[in-house]
């Protein structure tokens, strides 16, 4: 049985970082128009506390990705489930997302987008794991770099459990 172990991530300090991030968008795209592109299901909550603290008018959608294959483990390819409905094409896009971890989901929607020919890409995530990254995937907007430690709450899940928690927490493991 999975539980909670402590809270690493508090919910003001989730506030402060995400009011800080809205600001520094806020600056860095004055005058352009900005599509912030979610990535379901874990960035909603992100997402949504963020386009809130972004003062520019903001176009916005969702994306849903799968990084695993058949096979249980990543494999480092993603599969699209649910694609934007908006036509991007010269667009300034900035991915949001709840954490990177290898990377490898946003190495290839960056790729994806750039193909796409949006004007630019730009990655905005609230969590990093940098001791886990496996390919060097640019992070413009960086909100916490937590340690190498399995994490669920606000947005993020395990085994689709824990995503409304208002803090990020540490998950249990089964020894403990
Ligand atoms: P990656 O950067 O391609 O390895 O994938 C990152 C995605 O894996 C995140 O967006 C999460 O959905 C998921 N993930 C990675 N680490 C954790 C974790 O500690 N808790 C919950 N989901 C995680
Ligand atoms: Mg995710």
């Amino acid at each position: 049985m999975t539980g909670l172990k402590e809270i690493l991530v508090s919910q003001d300090e989730l506030k402060q970082k995400v009011k800080e991030l809205g600001t520094a968008i806020s600056q860095d795209y004055e005058g352009q128009e900005l599509v912030l592109v979610g990535i379901l299901k874990g960035g909603a909550v992100f997402m949504s506390d963020l386009m809130r603290e972004i003062t520019l008018p903001v176009g916005i959608d969702y994306m849903a990705v799968s990084s695993y294959g058949a096979s249980a483990t990543s494999s480092g390819v993603i599969t699209i489930k649910k694609d934007i409905d908006t036509d991007i094409r010269g667009q300034h896009v900035l991915l949001i997302e709840d954490l990177i971890d290898t990377g490898q989901t946003l190495q290839h929607l960056r790729d994806l987008f750039l193909m796409r020919e949006a004007a630019s890409v730009r990655i905005c995530t609230i969590l990093s794991k940098p001791s886990r990254r496996l390919v060097d995937v640019p992070i413009d907007y960086c909100g916490i770099e937590i340690p190498d430690e399995f994490v669920v709450g606000y947005g993020l899940d395990y085994a689709e459990q824990f995503r409304n928690l208002p803090e990020v927490w540490v998950v249990k493991t089964g020894e403990e």
